[in-house]
């Protein structure tokens, strides 16, 4: 395909607005069509940056996660120098305490994914303040975070806009149209028809209603409290990640709170349990919280795929790409899919990563 391609984004989340930002400075025409921005889920995650923290398995998925964690650093400067925002990024490290001693406590690593386990008095050294319940836990000082709410989505939108990427926010596409040739021709949209050389269905959890591809709404709740105005510091510089719970503080003295995992469809709204569940489960991870204002509470969908890996890369026809499926690590995945996928739409270049991420391993299941 060549670079002066013209392309069409299904989707304005993270996912899409990633590789918008991409295609187009390798030269692509670039528009998204975008239903809600604001239902996307990479407005609505805490923003860890934690392949070791979420124990992904070892094999092709912790493989990219690490990759793209570590293309964050750069990738963020780039964004930040092209607009002049911040995206928060922050490699501040995670600390997973936990409650039961595991009965190792080594963890398989290379240098580029050192562990260490902190025993009760070492824990509580490095981080005040944790609960009774907490007998020690693992610090992952290569995991990190960054402000998708408030930094990278906002970055990211700039960027695409001053590039010159054409986002259509508001538009509902209806339809996919395809030949017998295994051919996108065109999409169909509340306002109108679409077309162009080459299509990306960036949908996130959405997309199941345009494809017949297995992914599917994962909801999660959150909230964030506020550092009260008299500390004169910060009681947390580094993630919390406990049992259902990961506790997110920002350098500005926010700090998120998630997550809910309900498989209930698109089921939209807080429910007393989901909250009552997150902070009874912050405050026994980090007691103090109980006394800090809450700020805000908010929920959305992750796209969850049968085997939890996201869905990247070719389709059944020739040119729609898939870049779907990220669950709980779209924030983290996005640099990492939006090379991989650059590379193989305008280059055809199949890296050995993807392969393992094409949409026909799930072809048994339909
Ligand atoms: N990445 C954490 C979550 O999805 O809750």
């Amino acid at each position: 395909m060549k670079q002066q391609s013209e392309m069409i984004l299904i989707g304005g989340g993270l996912i899409g607005l990633s590789l918008a930002v991409e295609l187009k400075l390798r030269g692509a025409t670039v528009t998204v069509l975008s239903r809600n921005q604001q239902e996307a889920a990479g407005l609505v995650a805490a923003g860890m940056l934690a392949p070791q923290a979420e124990q992904i398995p070892s094999g092709p998925m912790l493989d990219l996660c690490l990759r793209s964690r570590a293309l964050y650093n750069d990738w963020t400067r780039k964004l930040e120098e092209m607009t002049g925002l911040e995206t928060g990024y922050w490699p501040c490290g995670i600390l997973a305490p936990v409650y039961e001693r595991p009965d190792c406590t080594t963890l398989p690593q290379t240098p580029e994914t050192p562990s260490y386990w902190l025993e009760r008095d070492a824990i509580l050294h490095q981080q005040p303040g944790l609960g009774n319940d907490v007998v020690g836990g693992w610090w992952f000082p290569q995991d990190a975070q960054v402000d998708n709410r408030r930094g990278l989505i906002k970055t990211l939108q700039t960027a695409a806009q001053e590039l010159g990427v054409t986002i259509i926010e508001g538009i509902t596409v209806e339809k996919i149209v395809t030949s017998p040739d295994q051919k996108v021709t065109e999409v169909q949209t509340n306002q109108g028809i679409f077309r162009a050389d080459h299509y990306i269905l960036t949908t996130g959890a959405w997309s199941g209603e345009l494809l017949s591809i297995p992914v599917y709404p994962r909801k999660g709740q959150m909230l964030s409290v506020r550092v009260p105005d008299d500390f004169k510091s910060l009681p947390l510089q580094q993630v919390l990640f406990g049992s259902n719970i990961y506790i997110v503080p920002r350098r500005d003295g926010l700090i998120v709170i998630g997550a809910t995992s309900e498989p209930v469809g698109f089921t939209t709204g807080l429910t007393p349990q989901g909250v009552e569940t997150l902070l009874s489960d912050a405050i026994r991870l980090y007691p103090i919280l109980k006394e800090f204002p809450i700020q805000e509470f908010w929920w959305g969908f992750r796209p969850e795929t049968p085997d939890l890996f996201p869905i990247l890369g070719p389709s059944s026809w020739d040119n729609l790409t898939l870049a779907v499926g990220h669950y709980r690590n779209g924030i983290l995945l996005a640099p990492v899919t939006a090379q991989l996928i650059a590379n193989w739409v305008l280059n055809a270049q199949t890296d050995p990563l993807l392969h393992h991420f094409r949409s026909d391993r799930f072809q048994t299941l339909r």
